[in-house]
């Protein structure tokens, strides 16, 4: 028998980086997809294939002395094969590129923790969840949480560490232009890097946190009222605190000020340190902001919010 899941990327709109200081975070699901597919297999090991390699080893190995990317499901098929006299393989496939801050590692966690727990037992998405941010806490161990909720239960929600998340109701029709810089990053270090900036001015970092929440705010406002000019300019505001916390550089500028010309808005989502912007457009203006990174030579792409989220089949 075999257990089929998948689960979305995910795009933060705002508030990266200060939702790990407890600020509340907007994020969506995006309609570009991990499936991952588990099976029971003979003899007491795990198998991993993937596009960015394979992993094969037996159960019961410590997490700490694997060092490979596909930790995560090692992790997530060790725990749920305590006790089962079986081994299991693991075939991940991503539609979405991966390490750049796209939600590639938290669709993997949350596709991987239904498709393997499913194959056991019927199991709720909160318990999944909870499962793909243990999981993810072995690549990276001071996740908010907020990229695994959004995975999980797809849309656009806001989410801050105390009191998790909450959908937003309202189905804002824009597109997201998503401009790869194909830097690598490493969102452990782009965080560390943030947490040093913090304890280098605590007052300047609060006040910082403080602008960030009325930001969040206002966005909720607008967003209820679908005005995509003013979010525009709410993109904008919060790409100048992102430079302020310094996760910016010169590359992330240029795609910036070129996302800036052509589209209501743009900034970086997720970590930031390479990764990816977004550019916020709709009809009157997809065309050209695509046209304008395809020109200087940029990967990009158009997505749309996924209102789906979790998929196991
Ligand atoms: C990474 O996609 C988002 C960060 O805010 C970290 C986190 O929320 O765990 C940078």
């Amino acid at each position: 028998m075999k257990s089929k899941a998948s689960a979305p990327g995910k795009v933060i709109l705002f508030g990266e980086h200060f939702v790990v200081y407890g600020v509340k975070a907007i994020l969506c699901a995006i309609n570009k997809r991990i499936t991952v597919t588990a099976e029971k297999i003979e003899g007491e090991k795990i198998s991993i294939k993937s596009n960015i390699g394979n992993l094969e080893l037996e159960t019961g190995k410590l997490i700490s002395e694997i060092n490979s990317p596909l930790k995560p499901f090692y992790y997530l098929a060790d725990k749920i094969l305590k006790n089962e006299n079986t081994g299991i393989e693991i075939i991940v496939k991503s539609d979405i590129p991966l390490g750049v801050g796209l939600g590639s590692s938290s669709a993997c966690c949350v596709a991987g923790a239904a498709a393997i727990s499913r194959l056991f037992k019927k199991t709720s998405k909160e318990e999944i969840l909870s499962l793909a941010i243990e999981a993810e806490k072995t690549i990276f161990k001071n996740t908010s949480g907020a990229d695994c909720t959004v995975c999980t239960y797809g849309g656009i929600m806001d989410y801050d560490k105390g009191n998790g998340f909450h959908k937003i109701e309202s189905e804002p029709n824009f597109h997201l232009v998503i401009a790869n810089s194909n830097m690598e990053h490493s969102t452990e270090s782009v965080v560390d890097d943030v947490r040093k900036f913090k304890e280098n001015d605590e007052n300047r970092f609060s006040s910082l946190c403080e602008i960030e929440s009325k930001l969040v705010k206002d966005v909720l406002g607008l967003l209820k009222g679908n005005d995509i000019k003013k979010l525009g300019i709410k993109v904008k505001e919060n790409q100048e605190y992102l430079e302020t916390i310094g996760i910016s550089n010169t590359k992330l500028r240029e795609m910036i000020q070129i996302g800036q010309n052509a589209s209501f808005g743009a900034k970086i989502t997720g970590a930031g340190g390479g990764g990816c912007i977004y550019a916020l457009a709709d009809e009157s203006n997809l065309k050209q902001t695509i046209n304008q990174f395809k020109d200087k030579n940029y990967d990009c792409f158009s997505v749309k919010i996924d209102f789906k989220g979790l998929d196991t089949f």
